[in-house]
């Protein structure tokens, strides 16, 4: 089969339901500098993405838009079919986990693991509700999921690095999220705990049909367990497989 109907075999995999995000013509500007412009982007249910590019190539802002937190200057954004005009609607903000570094915590969070996975069923039922047995146990089956359930009863602050980021992960999995955004959480860790990280990823990826969209540094690791990579500086540069030839060229361009 030549190149151009095995790309077409490869389009044919995608039916418009299972875009979940779609980014039409984007561009994001802060005072009178643009961040982001010309950004066309889909992704489909269980995709696995790595973001990379240079330090301020808008790999934050394009996260922060996907979630609704920045509003586009330029063009429109559909979330799992919905248009996103002013404000996403709670059904559909929920299905987002946005996990945050876990340098954002210090040794003394006064919270116990099981709490902070409850956080998430607090997401979902609302904060002035009490959690019923049932969400508690989703919370735990949640902690299951990431390894973690063993370390429930401990405070979250004296866990290493990529133990706590399993709990913010088992957190967003607790809030019934179906896509997962992570922002370098690999600057935080060291090389191993990155890789389990990136394993458990793709283990919920594969398993649990969980989307994945992850902003590394690292490409060699983006490339080991993303089966889509993006980079962009301002605008896409390159969105393709892993294995690519095309992304060393974009590489080699957006970094020097
Ligand atoms: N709140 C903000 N106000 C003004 N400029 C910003 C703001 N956030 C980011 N920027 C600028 O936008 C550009 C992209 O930033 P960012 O998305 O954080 O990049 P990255 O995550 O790739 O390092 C940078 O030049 C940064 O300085
Ligand atoms: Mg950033």
């Amino acid at each position: 089969m030549g190149e151009i109907e095995s790309s077409k075999e490869e389009s044919k995999k995608y039916s418009t339901k299972d875009i979940i995000v779609c980014l039409k013509d984007i561009s994001v500007v802060y005072g009178n500098m643009a961040a982001l412009y010309d950004i066309n982007l889909d992704v489909h249910t269980g995709d696995f993405i790595g973001i990379c590019g240079p330090n301020g190539s808008g790999k934050t802002t394009l996260m922060k838009t996907i979630i609704g937190t920045l509003k586009p200057y330029t063009g429109q954004i559909a979330l799992f079919g919905e248009d996103i005009k002013d404000n996403i609607s709670k059904d559909i903000r929920h299905k987002f986990g946005y996990v945050p570094q876990t340098t954002e915590f210090d040794r003394n969070f006064p919270a116990l693991v099981r709490d902070v996975a409850e956080m998430g069923r607090y997401a979902k039922v609302g904060v002035v509700k009490q959690l019923t047995k049932e969400d508690k146990q989703k919370a735990m089956e949640a902690l299951r999921l990431v390894d973690m359930e063993y370390a429930a009863e401990r405070p979250f602050g004296h866990l290493s690095g990529g133990q706590q980021q399993r709990v913010l992960i088992a957190q967003a999995l607790a809030a019934e999220a179906e896509v997962l955004l992570l922002d370098e959480f690999t600057s935080a860790l060291d090389f191993r705990m990155s890789e389990e990280v990136m394993e458990l990823l793709d283990y919920l990826s594969y398993s649990h049909k969980i989307t994945v969209v992850t902003v590394g540094h690292n490409l060699e690791l983006l490339r080991a367990y993303c089966n889509r990579i993006i980079c962009i500086n301002k605008i896409i540069a390159f969105d393709g497989e892993p294995n690519d030839p095309d992304l060393d060229e974009a590489i080699n361009k957006i970094f020097h």
